[in-house]
């Protein structure tokens, strides 16, 4: 590599696994060197399940599940109410995994028909089910109630009539809340409070009096609280401080209205996680996370006088995201030449300078393509999301280079890693491990360019099991009529 501003020598290890993005049984092998996950080396897995491949850790999983559920249970306790936990499905959701989180305490939330059947075949408890979605069929409201969802989430005013007419005929009532905007918008590090949502999902808490009154002219439902979703990937709690207080503002009106306190306050989920090096520092720690919102909580209902709600949750990403970690083959590389002044460069490569060991802006970026994409990783080019990649098959004392690691696929942002520092000699036939993609990855995956899904394999000490089949060009070919 050549460079614009001089070298110094790189103390950085490009092949070091950091613990804080990949799951903690990821090491490599005191004698192989090769990284290994659930103590499996990363190349037994993609020679018997193909690449790429998705890797499960089972440990890290439940492990985080349990402690995610714990800390939000214990400190609802600790001010005197008690929490739900449900998991995000969406995040990522197979029958085994579903076992996974059921075993380990939590409830589950669903946002489609599709992810309700999963869930049920699983063997989890209906009445420990939660329901979303901006645009319920009919024909799933009338399963979710047949089959005795916990809670069904409302959306917008329409669905109260038809979840009102399937829970009359089906001879119940059924639990709802009603989800609502509080005008929060929480991001990764900050967030933004506004007092309109131009956006799809709930209803504008200025109406949620309204809207609540309308609930309540229905026998066949019983309203149990408000449900507000702020956003995804947030770092910070002042978001959650800001919407639960917006919230709690309304319960005593709607108290009033229904002629009995409402008892339950759902705070939706959205807990920010690492995925690279360099936000691992500052991604906040669950049990924090936990601590503040039960103190936010209780502080809201002191202020408003009201019993403090019982409490529930829906983190996906901080429960699954570290568990995954996906395996892909290096096919081609080429070196790309950057040119540009220190000025003119993009930061975040200059950022990565010292592991370079350069002193200024990189002159270099080496683009290594592998064998997936944008079609098991689409949050690259739906959110302009980074990750972290290591080479997995083997470790190397080539100088560090700034890479970027890119799919197969016909687009220009088919990006999996946007940039990140590997060992120089990374080469075709390498096996990369990119971490964190236990969360929407698999769930937002597609058949893009015809490229079959990979396969999703749980591995857990020393043993691996095929937990999602891949799909076969058979099925591919299927698919035309
Ligand atoms: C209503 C609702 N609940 C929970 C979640 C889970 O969010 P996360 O995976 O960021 O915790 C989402 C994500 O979009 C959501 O829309």
């Amino acid at each position: 590599m050549t460079e614009t501003a001089g070298t110094q020598t790189s103390a950085f290890d490009a092949n070091a696994i950091d613990a804080r993005v990949f799951p903690p049984s990821a090491r490599r092998g005191s004698q192989c060197e090769q990284l290994k996950i659930g103590e499996i080396r990363a190349t037994e897995l993609t020679e018997q399940f193909g690449s790429p491949l998705y890797v499960m850790d089972e440990q890290a999983a439940r492990s985080k599940a349990r402690a995610v559920r714990e800390a939000l249970q214990r400190e609802a306790r600790r001010v005197g109410t008690e929490a739900t936990v449900y998991y995000a499905t969406k995040a990522f959701l197979c029958v085994e995994v579903a076992k996974w989180m059921i075993e380990e305490g939590l409830a589950l939330d669903v946002a489609s028909g599709g992810e309700l059947l999963v869930a049920l075949a699983a063997g989890a408890d209906p009445a420990q089910i939660g329901f979303h979605g901006n645009n319920k069929s009919v024909a799933e409201i009338e399963r979710a109630v047949e089959v005795g969802v916990g809670t069904i989430i409302l959306d917008s005013e329409i669905e109260i009539e038809r979840v009102a007419a399937a829970a009359k005929a089906a001879n119940k009532v059924q639990r709802v809340r009603l989800r609502v905007n509080s005008g929060v918008h929480a991001s990764t590090h900050d967030f933004l409070a506004t007092s309109h949502e131009d956006q799809k999902f709930g209803q504008p808490l200025a109406e949620a009096t309204r809207i609540v009154g309308q609930i309540l002219t229905h026998d066949s439902l019983d309203f149990v609280g408000l449900h507000c979703h702020i956003g995804s990937q947030i770092f910070a709690t002042d978001g959650f401080r800001e919407s639960a207080r917006r919230l709690l503002g309304v319960y005593a009106e709607l108290a009033a209205l229904a002629g009995r306190p409402i008892p339950e306050l759902n705070l939706g989920g959205g807990f920010g996680i690492a995925y690279t090096s360099e936000d691992a520092d500052a991604a906040p720690d669950v049990a924090k996370i936990a601590a503040e919102l039960a103190d936010i909580v209780a502080a809201g209902a002191r202020e408003y006088d009201l019993q403090i709600p019982k409490l529930a949750f829906e983190p996906g990403r901080s429960v699954i995201g570290q568990a995954g970690v996906t395996l892909y083959t290096v096919g081609t590389t080429k070196t790309v030449q950057l040119g540009g002044s220190d000025a003119e460069a993009n930061p975040a490569d200059v950022a990565l300078a010292p592991q370079l060991g350069l002193t200024g802006a990189p002159s270099e970026r080496l683009y290594v393509s592998v064998d997936g994409g944008m079609s098991d990783n689409a949050r690259p080019a739906l959110y302009g999301s980074d990750y972290h990649v290591r080479i997995a098959n083997r470790v190397s004392t080539a100088a560090p280079a700034l890479v970027r690691v890119v799919g197969k696929h016909c687009e220009s942002g088919d990006i999996v890693v946007q940039r990140d520092v590997l060992p120089g000699d990374v080469q075709p036939g390498d096996t990369l491990a990119v971490a964190v993609t236990g969360a929407y990855c698999w769930a937002l995956s597609s058949n893009y360019n015809y490229v079959p899904r990979p396969p999703v394999v749980a591995v857990r000490d020393g043993e691996a099991r095929m937990i999602v089949r891949g799909e076969t060009e058979e099925e591919l070919l299927a698919k035309s009529v």
